[in-house]
């Protein structure tokens, strides 16, 4: 069993519910998923020992919050080449900040990244059938490519 990392950032609770809908699909895959927020991670030795990692920021100011820029920069000493990847975004009306982080874990760390690219959901449809389904397909494409 591969384990995938779900970190993430979230100020009222949103992305936090995206990355624990995002767990259970990757679970649903078969493999180990472990939920962390960014602020519990406090060395690039914290990001050794998985196989997967799905980052996620809100969007807040049409930007990425600074506790996720200052994630970013730590795991740039982790050895991310070539690792399964994905990003995740709550925002309610333009969301840049998934495609941001999504961004750098491609081009910056060369991540291997899942094709479906960023998963956004607007803040309203966090919960509802659709919204969960959305988080654990999202879960479950990455995981699906550690087997
Ligand atoms: C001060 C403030 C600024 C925000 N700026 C944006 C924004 O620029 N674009 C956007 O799509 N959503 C914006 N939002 C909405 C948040 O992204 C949204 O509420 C999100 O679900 C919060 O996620 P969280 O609960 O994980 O913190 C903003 C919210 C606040 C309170």
């Amino acid at each position: 069993m591969h384990k995938v990392l779900i970190a993430y950032i979230s100020r009222t609770g949103m992305t936090e519910k995206m990355a624990n809908f995002i767990a259970e699909g990757v679970r649903m895959a078969g493999q180990e998923a472990v939920v962390r927020k960014v602020a519990e991670i406090s060395s690039e030795k914290d990001l050794e020992g998985y196989a997967g990692y799905i980052f996620g920021c809100p969007t807040y100011h049409r930007d990425m919050t600074n506790g996720m820029k200052t994630f970013l920069f730590l795991a740039q000493k982790a050895n991310l080449t070539g690792k399964m990847g994905g990003a995740f975004c709550s925002y309610t009306h333009s969301g840049e900040s998934g495609p941001m982080v999504f961004d750098t874990m491609q081009h910056v760390y060369k991540m291997d990244m899942v094709d479906l690219g960023a998963l956004n959901l607007k803040e309203h449809v966090i919960g509802t059938q659709d919204g969960t389904k959305a988080c654990q397909d999202y879960g479950r494409a990455v995981a699906g490519k550690l087997s």
